[in-house]
């Protein structure tokens, strides 16, 4: 190991212009948060391995995006990336602005459900977008997501399939999902913030969610880095956010269907008034989904499939 690979507490105090001591609680610190980081008496300290780290640094590494991302705002802990999403929307965060943060401990999910994370284990982001669109297209931008997220997972080898609308599911048990929500003004969007949660290194789940969740280490047994899978979903979306604004949703029906869950089988789905069974057909060209029961096809806006 050269000699240059570590460096004294007492050099490091100089540079920074603190106390040993001060140097010494933040070496413990960053150990706490993962940072694998060697120390010996008389050559100071080295740093081995930065761990699976969610910071700028790491995702910036494979970004090759020109506006999502660019912004990045890390945060080691809290209640949920929306909330800070929203509140940097309102002070004005240009498009692409990205919230990202290594432990949510208050997650939210769809239909005010919560949204379960472990700490370090999981990717939780905001994204922030500023689209010219009207309101009533936004919630397209959640199936966009949905696939570039799966195409993402697949090209990792991971075999996802998508649940209509925002649930990525390997063998029938979620992996990850989207929560869409809106700032408008009037009638137009002020800005859409697209949350996305997904389950990377976790070991195990709470008793209620064991047996419809999975994370990307449990189903396949690999490990991934979850910076890397930030910046590969924000190369892959910037491109299709880009088409949308410009083509609209159409285009994008056949790549959603290539992803879907349950493509033509039998499945059953709640809206807030009925609940209705019959064959899952796809989507329309606005995004709705399309469900052949005994009286027909039927279209749906907003809707659960019951899978669990
Ligand atoms: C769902 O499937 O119910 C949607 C889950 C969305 C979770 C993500 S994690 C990052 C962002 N912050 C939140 O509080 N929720 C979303």
């Amino acid at each position: 190991m050269m000699q240059t690979d570590w460096i004294s507490g007492q050099e490091l105090a100089d540079q920074l212009n603190i106390s040993r001591t001060a140097i010494w609680k933040q070496i413990v610190s960053l150990k706490e948060a993962g940072y694998a980081i060697e120390s010996h008496k008389k050559t100071g300290y080295h740093l081995i391995d930065q761990g699976d780290r969610l910071t700028p640094l790491a995702i910036e590494q494979h970004l090759q995006t020109k506006q999502l991302g660019r912004k990045i705002l890390h945060l080691e802990e809290t209640e949920t990336t929306q909330r800070i999403a929203h509140e940097q929307a309102q002070q004005g965060a240009p498009e692409g602005t990205l919230i990202v943060c290594d432990y949510q401990t208050n997650g939210r999910g769809q239909l005010g459900r919560t949204w379960h994370e472990a700490r370090g284990a999981g990717i939780a982001m905001s994204l922030i977008l500023r689209p010219e669109a009207p309101l009533h297209q936004a919630g397209q931008l959640t199936l966009i997501a949905g696939i570039a997220l799966a195409k993402v997972l697949r090209t990792l080898q991971v075999p996802v399939t998508i649940k209509w609308p925002n649930d990525l599911l390997i063998a029938n048990r979620k992996v990850a999902g989207i929560l869409t929500e809106m700032q408008t003004e009037a009638d137009r969007i002020n800005s859409v913030i697209i949350g996305i949660g997904i389950n990377v290194q976790h070991k195990d789940f709470p008793e209620v969610l064991a047996d419809r969740a999975t994370s990307l280490k449990l189903a396949t047994g690999q490990s991934f880095a979850r910076a890397e899978i930030v910046a590969l979903f924000l190369n892959e979306f910037e491109h299709m956010y880009q088409r949308w604004l410009i083509d609209g949703f159409a285009s994008f029906v056949s790549e959603w269907e290539h992803h879907a869950d349950r493509l033509n089988q039998e499945v059953t789905l709640r809206t807030r008034q009925v609940s209705v069974t019959g064959y899952l057909r796809g989507i329309q060209s606005d995004g709705t989904l399309q469900v052949e029961t005994a009286e027909g096809i039927k279209t749906f806006h907003s809707a659960e499939l019951i899978y669990w």
